[in-house]
């Protein structure tokens, strides 16, 4: 399976943090936002990356992640969205990496404490369809919500106003290769954007989407205080230790590398 990690779009909610430079170079706590969902796909022992970035700052990636070393990789693959088309637009930017291949999506903006091994591990031996990872919350309504009927999503209602349930759809998404052809069937939502909601209710009405319940905290850090509260639960789960002493847990429980 490859890993696809969307760093594009313009981080308008944080302005002007983003007047300069990408949402996803900004630091959560000791390191890059980026480096966050990078080394959640390497923990789910994903190495083949692409990294789709945007914006004026592309360059930037480059030169902060260049060929992965910090991960322990020996390549990471770039490409491009212009404009900000939505979330489903980046990812349409991923067919010719995936190659066929099936996929595991991270928004760049999502930070989890613990892995996703288990999950992508479970979608390797699933024959087909999707699968995503929900977490329970209490402000359902900034997210992608699922409707769970016993053990199968009914449908994914993006940002409601009454929210119908407290399950938010994370920013972990794991697809085959029919998400392509999903994608160019989609019509821009309310706010411009092609809609990772609308590809997984694609998915849902063909009766393919599986789901499970991320462990550990999970926050994305697009907002000012979601950005404060990941900053926060990073710190945290550090343990007291220094940041880059050897051995200290890393915000995924890997042990730091120095
Ligand atoms: O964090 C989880 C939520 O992320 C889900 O529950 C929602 O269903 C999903 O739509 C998304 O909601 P947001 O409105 O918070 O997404 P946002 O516009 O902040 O974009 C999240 C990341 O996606 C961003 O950090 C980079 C990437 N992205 C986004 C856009 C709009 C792109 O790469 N290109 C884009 O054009």
């Amino acid at each position: 399976m490859k890993g696809i990690v969307l760093a594009g779009g313009t981080g308008s909610r944080l302005f002007p943090l983003t007047k300069i430079t990408n949402k996803h170079l900004l630091p959560i706590y000791d390191r890059p936002m980026i480096y966050y969902p990078i080394q959640a796909l390497v923990d789910a022992d994903i190495r083949d990356i692409l990294v789709v970035t945007g914006g004026r700052n592309s360059g930037d990636f480059l030169r902060l992640l260049a060929n992965g070393k910090h991960f322990g990789l020996e390549h990471i693959n770039y490409t491009y969205q212009e404009g900000e088309g939505g979330i489903a637009d980046a990812l349409a930017l991923a067919r010719h990496f995936a190659d066929g291949q099936k996929i595991c999506v991270v928004l760049g903006d999502n930070i989890i404490e613990r892995n996703i091994r288990d999950a992508a591990e479970r979608f390797r031996r699933q024959p087909e369809g999707a699968h995503i990872l929900l977490k329970e919350v209490t402000d359902a309504e900034r997210f992608g919500v699922a409707e769970v009927a016993g053990d199968r999503i009914v449908g994914i209602e993006e940002k409601p106003t009454v929210p119908k349930s407290n399950y938010a759809v994370t920013g972990f998404y794991m697809y085959d290769a029919t998400v392509f052809e999903k994608i160019q069937t989609l019509v821009p939502s309310n706010r411009g954007e092609l809609e990772i909601t609308d590809v997984n209710n694609a998915y849902i009405r063909e009766g393919t989407m599986t789901f499970s319940f991320l462990e550990g905290w999970w926050t994305d850090a697009g907002t000012f205080d979601s950005l404060l509260r990941a900053a926060n639960l990073v710190a945290q789960s550090m343990g007291g230790k220094q940041p880059h002493e050897e051995g200290a847990p890393s915000h995924t429980g890997e042990a730091v590398r120095v």
